[in-house]
């Protein structure tokens, strides 16, 4: 049986500028990803990856078409509700790690749930659980400054994760590590998707890394150029 739908693009258009200057992003594009995916998007420099996480994430809406997000016709909410969807349901982890500087690793953890009201012990032990399923006890109280660039990374997997979304939009989460930290961040969103159930969107330029997802969709011209299955899930 198949896992309930948790994202459908019906037709989505994105277009930015106007007259001769106007750019279609994404040219009605259809998608459906379902609950517990861990997708690859791949698709060179200007193709529409980022423009299509962007609505994924339910930070931009379309220009034209449906984007549903848990059944919830989330192109149509106004600014408030979707930052509310994404709020309850979807966390995000960048290339550039995105971490406060001279705020340690538990205090970048905990930013989410303030803004949730979650009370301050609370909060630390949600933080000190999710850095520890990050692989990070012992470095709880460093700042980003004392951590390695594959560290920092964690401790954003964990800030993402902390609310325990449904949805971790990354892009190009291993584009600033080298080979070895690349494959330990793989290891650890893999982990994730498995354990937690966690549903993964991840955008990367690397055909090695795109290998850990159980499929890739390529974008080409603002198109889904190709939606495949790797051989492990296909089988
Ligand atoms: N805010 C914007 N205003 C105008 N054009 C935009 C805007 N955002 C994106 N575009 C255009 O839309 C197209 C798709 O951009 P997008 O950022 O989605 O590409 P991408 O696949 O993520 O590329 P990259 O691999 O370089 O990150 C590009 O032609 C880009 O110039
Ligand atoms: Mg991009």
């Amino acid at each position: 049986m198949s896992a309930p739908l948790l994202i459908t693009f019906d037709k989505v258009w994105k277009s930015y500028g106007e007259g001769e200057a106007r750019v279609h992003a994404l040219a009605s594009v259809d998608l459906a990803i379902r609950r517990g995916e861990f997708v690859a998007i791949m698709g060179p420099s200007g193709s529409g990856k980022s423009t299509a996480m962007n609505i994924i994430g339910c930070l931009d809406t379309p220009t034209a078409g449906t984007y549903s997000f848990m059944g919830v016709d989330a192109g149509r909410l106004d600014r408030n509700r979707r930052a509310l969807l994404r709020n309850l349901y979807v966390g995000f982890v960048f290339q550039g790690y995105n971490l406060l500087p001279r705020t340690t690793a538990a205090e970048n953890v905990e930013l989410p749930l303030i803004y949730r009201g979650v009370a301050a012990r609370k909060r630390r032990d949600l933080a000190m659980q999710a850095l520890a399923e990050v692989g990070l006890v012992g470095r709880e109280h460093h700042t980003p400054a004392e951590l390695s660039g594959g560290q920092q990374q964690r401790v954003a997997i964990a800030r993402a994760i902390v609310t325990r979304p449904t949805l971790l939009v990354a892009d190009e989460p291993t584009g600033n590590l080298d080979t070895a930290r690349t494959h330990e961040i793989m290891e650890l969103l893999t982990r994730l998707n498995a354990e937690l159930g966690l549903s993964i969107v991840m955008v990367t330029h690397e055909a090695d890394v795109a290998d850990y997802a159980g499929r890739t969709i390529r974008f080409l011209d603002g198109h889904v150029a190709s939606d495949t299955l790797t051989a492990e899930e296909a089988a």
